[in-house]
């Protein structure tokens, strides 16, 4: 490991007038920091063009006088920073950490305050937080809202989601800022969205944005703990945004004691949209890890009985008897089985038998335990205790069982969002995993959370989310969390957050069928704070033959689904159909089966937000690559291998669309072919609308 921090330069009060500039180690970003008639202000450069314009800084407080103006720049500081290191798992195993700081002091008189503002600057972007020392004038404080702006080049393009406290799970839209506010209005009209946004024109982040000269701009945070996540509101005549904090349920934005800091605001550039999705910005800003033992924190490759219920709408509930009862008042031996519950020992058995089969290493199973009845939709405190299996699943049967087969069963703990409960139960809850050996638990977050008026992106429940994870190591148990806020690479620090969701997923190809652009937007805003769970693997697009009502499709071809594995990046992948289905299609299941889940390295070959996405990986600890190309409307790629190794000859096998493939009138035509190729083959390969390829390599000298 390389390591080096030199202090470059120091300087105090006589610099005011001037800005100090900070420039990335290649020297392409540039940011300038001032403090302008007592406010502080920044500006970015790119390659000699403006992509922040001049940007005021601070927080207006609630409690106290606020930290907007009447500062004076009483001392700067300035360091390099140069340090490799290695994530317990992810796209690469050597992460170089490289960048040039400047620390600026503000004083603010009037109050005897000061605050510091600690700017990164780095090749492919720039954070900056605020800092607050121990002091007398700044001990307590409650933010009224963070003042962060991020003045805009001009009327560009967005790739951007509704402003929202409580769910990402949207599908981006594509358009000027000038047009957020009118699409935003319109679809609050359509469907009562009003009570969810803070603003017609608020968005949330990760925001993609371009600008008409090929520029690509990425806003979002770092290291959000004991913080507000941080939403944007757009000044549409400026095109300025200013952070807008998520509130609570007084409307506060945050109680803060000094020493303490502000997660960091994050400022990626790039000309080329694929250094965008390479970008470790997000990682780098976060601490390192946490944990003196890491070894217990395993990727997973997991199947599970969820799509049964999320696609093909079988019941998490055990019985249709109970519509609304008392969980400490029911006795479940005496109530009458649905009969359909999928979450039953024998039924579970087949799932594990097929992981064993297939080479696995988990099992999901949701609907295990008593509650399901009365979930969701009814803001009850007390739904779900975690620990008391229905009757027709048996625990300690089944992990007995999973185990003898080299298999586990993966927990899930579906809270309704009743947190106080789960906080209530969680010591028993995860004791119980450790009795029975599980090692990984999905947990949820669905409905209005509990206490009432709190939001899910708030510091209460960012706090909350936190705490879930680290008791969760204590135990060693990895969280995969669903609905919770957006991730802020906060998986550097605490590794067994090995996924969550906060975005819209798979289950919304049954709910209402994802747009074909959806997953070539993920990457570049829900995925750059860290991996998620949007369990690929769906093969049968006619949901209408589990249930004769559903109308909704899941609109993409076979191989778009493989191609997933290695577009959407995360330790944590499921094979999320049913293996009824895969026993139609072992073949293309084959490529499911060989993809790695961790990688020494990662190349993104081509990409541009919401049309392709094509990367290329290497599987960790082996010489195997996996490609991945996806496109939205069709895309003609040409891959080079060039990314090989000069002296050695590979087997590839590529999992196409065939010529005739469309996600609506053809998804499941595929060809499969197998090709020695090296490196400096070149392939060209067509995707169809809503389609992908896969490749799998392997050295054959
Ligand atoms: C929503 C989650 O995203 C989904 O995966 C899960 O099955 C349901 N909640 C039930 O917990
Ligand atoms: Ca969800």
């Amino acid at each position: 490991m390389k390591k080096q921090t030199i202090v470059l330069a120091c300087a105090c009060a006589l610099l005011q007038a001037q800005a100090i500039t900070t420039a990335s180690p290649d020297g392409n970003v540039v940011a300038d920091f001032n403090v302008v008639d007592g406010v502080p202000t920044y500006t970015v450069d790119y390659k000699g063009k403006h992509i922040i314009l001049p940007s005021r800084m601070g927080l207006d407080l609630d409690n106290a006088p606020d930290l907007l103006d009447g500062f004076e720049l009483a001392n700067t500081s300035s360091s390099s920073f140069d340090e490799t290191w290695q994530p317990v798992w992810g796209e690469n195993s050597d992460i170089r950490n490289n960048y040039n700081e400047m620390v600026a002091t503000l004083r603010q008189p009037a109050n005897d305050r000061t605050v510091l503002i600690r700017f990164r600057v780095y090749n492919d972007g720039v954070g900056f937080r605020y800092e607050f020392p121990q002091q007398r004038n700044l001990n307590y404080f409650v933010v009224a809202d963070e003042r962060s702006e991020f003045a805009m080049p001009g009327d560009i393009t967005a790739w951007w989601i509704i402003g929202d406290y409580d769910t990402q799970e949207y599908e981006y839209t594509e358009s000027r800022l000038s047009e957020i506010r009118g699409i935003n209005e319109g679809r609050a009209v359509e469907s009562n969205l009003s009570q969810q946004q803070f603003s017609p024109t608020g968005v949330q982040t990760s925001l993609q944005l371009k600008t008409d000269d090929g520029i690509y701009i990425n806003l979002h945070e770092a290291a959000l703990v004991d913080y507000s996540c941080m939403h944007l509101n757009l000044d549409d005549k400026n095109f300025v945004f200013t952070s807008w904090l998520t509130p609570d349920a007084q409307g506060k934005k945050g109680y803060l004691q000094s020493p303490c800091k502000s997660p960091w605001r994050t400022i990626m550039v790039s000309d080329d949209a694929r250094d965008i999705l390479a970008s470790n910005l997000i990682l780098n800003l976060n601490d390192p890890c946490k944990y003196d033992d890491t070894s217990w924190i395993k990727p997973v490759k997991y199947v599970g009985v969820w799509w049964e219920m999320i696609g093909h709408d079988k019941p998490w509930a055990y019985t249709w008897d109970l519509p609304s009862v008392k969980l400490d008042s029911l006795d479940y031996s005496k109530v009458k089985p649905n009969g359909v519950h999928p979450a039953n020992t024998a039924n579970v058995k087949k799932y594990i038998d097929f992981a064993a089969l297939h080479g696995f290493d988990q099992v999901l199973v949701e609907g295990w335990n008593i509650g399901w009845e009365d979930w969701s939709g009814n803001k009850k405190d007390y739904v779900f205790d975690f620990q008391t299996p229905y009757p027709d699943f048996d625990i300690d049967e089944l992990n007995k069982y999973a185990h003898s087969k080299g298999v586990r069963l993966m927990m899930h703990h579906e809270t309704s969002s009743s947190v106080r409960n789960y906080e209530r139960h969680m010591k028993d809850a995860y004791d119980l995993m450790d009795r029975y050996g599980y090692n990984s638990v999905k947990s949820g977050y669905v409905g209005d959370i509990l206490p009432r008026g709190e939001h899910h992106y708030g510091q209460w429940m960012n706090n909350h989310y936190l705490y879930a994870v680290t008791e969760a190591a204590k135990h060693h148990i990895m969280v995969n969390a669903h609905e919770a806020v957006r991730p802020t690479g906060l998986c550097r620090t605490y590794p067994n957050l090995i996924g969550n969701e906060s975005a819209r997923g798979t289950e919304y190809e049954s709910f209402a069928g994802n747009s074909t652009s959806h997953t070539c937007v993920l990457p570049f805003t829900r995925l750059q704070g860290g991996p998620m769970d949007y369990t690929p693997g769906i093969f049968e697009n006619d949901l209408s033959k589990f249930n004769p009502n559903k109308k909704t499709h899941v609109n993409t071809t076979i191989c778009r689904q493989l191609a997933l594995y290695v577009t959407m990046y995360s330790p944590l992948q499921m094979a999320a159909d049913v293996p009824d289905v895969y026993n139609r299609f072992l073949d293309a299941f084959q490529f499911i089966k060989d993809v790695a889940v961790d990688w020494d390295r990662s190349i993104y070959l081509e990409a541009e937000p919401a049309q392709y996405i094509t990367a290329a990986r290497k599987a960790k600890g082996t010489d195997n690559w996996f490609v991945g190309g996806i496109s939205a409307n069709g895309h003609k790629s040409e891959i080079k291998f060039d990314f090989l190794d000069k002296d050695r000859k590979y087997e590839a096998t590529i999992y196409a669309d065939a010529p005739d493939a469309h996600y609506l009138t053809n998804p499941q035509a595929y060809t499969i072919t197998k090709k020695k190729i090296d490196a400096k083959t070149r392939l060209k390969l067509t995707t169809a609308p809503g389609g992908g390829f896969a490749i799998s390599i392997k050295p054959i000298n």
